[in-house]
Order: C-alpha cells, then sequence, then structure tokens
C-alpha cells in the first residue's frame, strides 16, 4: 500500500498471504500496542468470521480482507452506531470507484441487485460499559468470478468484477474506503450519531419495504420503517404495532 492519503487511519499496515481470520491477528496487535488506525490485509483467510457464527469465503488474491483497529471514547452501547457508520463508508467507497447501484440492507450488508457483495463484523472489548477498542472486520467480494463461489452461495452472492464487468483495483478501494471512514469517524466523534443516520438512510434499501425477522418465538413480519437514535430499525407489523430490532438479522419480502 503505497501513499496513503489519510491521516490516522491505514498508517500503520500489515499485510500478509494467509492467516486464519484478520480479526484474530488485529486483537493480537491491540494486545501488542497496536494504536488506532492500524489496518491487517490478508490475501488469503482459511477461517475468515461472519456475523452469527457463520464464516466468511476469502479466498485468495480475490478480495480485500481487512481489519481496522479503532479505539473510540463511547460507551459500549454505541457499537450498533459503528456498524452503520462502517457500511456507509464502505458503500460511499464502493460508489466512487466502480459505479454501481449498491444499497445496505439493515443493519450492515451491501447489496447489488439484491445479492450481496460485501459484509461487516464489529468485534469489541470492554469493561464496565466502557469500549476499549473495536475491530471493524471488512470483507468485500471484489474479483471473484461466478466460478470462485461454492454452488450454495451463487444464487446470493456477487463481486464487484461481476457487477461492474471488469477488475477493479484492490488498493484503489482500500484508499478509498479509509478516506470515506476517516471522514465518517471524525464526523461521528464531533457530532454525533444524527449525521451519519441520515446518510444510512439514504443509501438504505431496507427502509419502507417489506421484511421478516425471526425471533426465538418465531417470525415477526412487518414494514421496515426507520431507524432510532441507537441503530435499532423500527418495523410496523399489520396490527399497527411499533417493534424494534436490536441485533440480527432480517430477510428482504
Ligand atoms: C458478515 O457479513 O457476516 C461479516 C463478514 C466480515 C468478513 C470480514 S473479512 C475481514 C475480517 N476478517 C474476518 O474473519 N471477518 C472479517
Amino acid at each position: 500500500m503505497n501513499g496513503m492519503k489519510t491521516k490516522v487511519l491505514g498508517q500503520k499496515v500489515h499485510i500478509y498471504d494467509e492467516v486464519d481470520s484478520t480479526q484474530t491477528i488485529a486483537h493480537k496487535l491491540v494486545a501488542s500496542g497496536a494504536p488506532e488506525g492500524t489496518i491487517v490485509l490478508a490475501e488469503r483467510q482459511t477461517a475468515g468470521r461472519g456475523r452469527m457464527g457463520r464464516s466468511w469465503h476469502s479466498p485468495a488474491g480475490k478480495g480485500i480482507w481487512l481489519s481496522l483497529i479503532l479505539t473510540p471514547r463511547i460507551p459500549m452501547y454505541f457499537m450498533p452506531q459503528l456498524t452503520l457508520l462502517s457500511a456507509v463508508a464502505l458503500c460511499r467507497a464502493i460508489q466512487k470507484v466502480c459505479h454501481v447501484e449498491i444499497g445496505i440492507k439493515w443493519p450492515n450488508d451491501l447489496l447489488i441487485h439484491g445479492k450481496k457483495v460485501s459484509g461487516i463484523l464489529l468485534e469489541s472489548s470492554g469493561e464496565d460499559e466502557r469500549l476499549k477498542y473495536v475491530i471493524a472486520g471488512i470483507g468485500i467480494s471484489v474479483n471473484l468470478l461466478e466460478e470462485d463461489y461454492p454452488e450454495e452461495l451463487r444464487s446470493i452472492a456477487t463481486s464487484l468484477a461481476i457487477e461492474s464487468g471488469g477488475k477493479v483495483s484492490r488498493e484503489g478501494l482500500v484508499q478509498a474506503f479509509l478516506l470515506e471512514f476517516e471522514d465518517m469517524y471524525a464526523l461521528y466523534l464531533e457530532k454525533g450519531f444524527a449525521p451519519i443516520r441520515l446518510l444510512w438512510e439514504a443509501l438504505s434499501v431496507t427502509l419502507k419495504r417489506p421484511i421478516r425477522t425471526s425471533t426465538p418465538s418465531g417470525f415477526i413480519d412487518g414494514i421496515a420503517d426507520s431507524l432510532d437514535n441507537t441503530g435499532a430499525l423500527t418495523v410496523i407489523t399489520p396490527n399497527g404495532e411499533r417493534i424494534k430490532i436490536y441485533s440480527g438479522d432480517i430477510e428482504l419480502k
């Protein structure tokens, strides 16, 4: 990575050919004193992790598998806001570099033509409600072709190369992402979540659409209505009840 244009993010970069997960490496780097803004990149992950215990397909040389160390002075319960902020930064960077129609499915999946092209996993450590650090894990399927996906992913996953019709520079996209993230992060630390929420809403492919979510007591169907100030999704059910979804997944219907 040459000539980083950011001020803090990506000033320290650790690049690996193969790791189990860039998240694991980033946690270890924090333990050995790595500063905010340090990033970890790998060509390939052998045990890439996704949200909710899922695995993340990370073949060699085809994607951006990146972890970013952050040390914001915010309470633990604001973590979901950082997840949404990451999605906004990533979406804007992809729009700038690839000119594709991309949107955010709550909370932080990036979709093109209804298929997932990128995912975000935030892992944190804290004490007494105070966040010590956050690792923002970013996976972008950049130059994967259809044959690079296992059969079971082909109907739900896509890549920037498939959607934009050509190879995309991974280095250019990492730079664009870090620049966007740095801007969003500065805005958030100065003005709070309100401006990020507006940006998220404008990029959302979730709001005003019918959705389904599953809870331990069964499915809930409704219309995704709005984001609240913590980042939770408000859903209006067919009988007019407003419920909030704080975590987990939704299905767009
Ligand atoms: C998801 O959509 O479930 C989140 C996927 C996050 C994948 C990235 S790739 C880089 C970082 N390292 C990991 O092991 N996971 C994240």
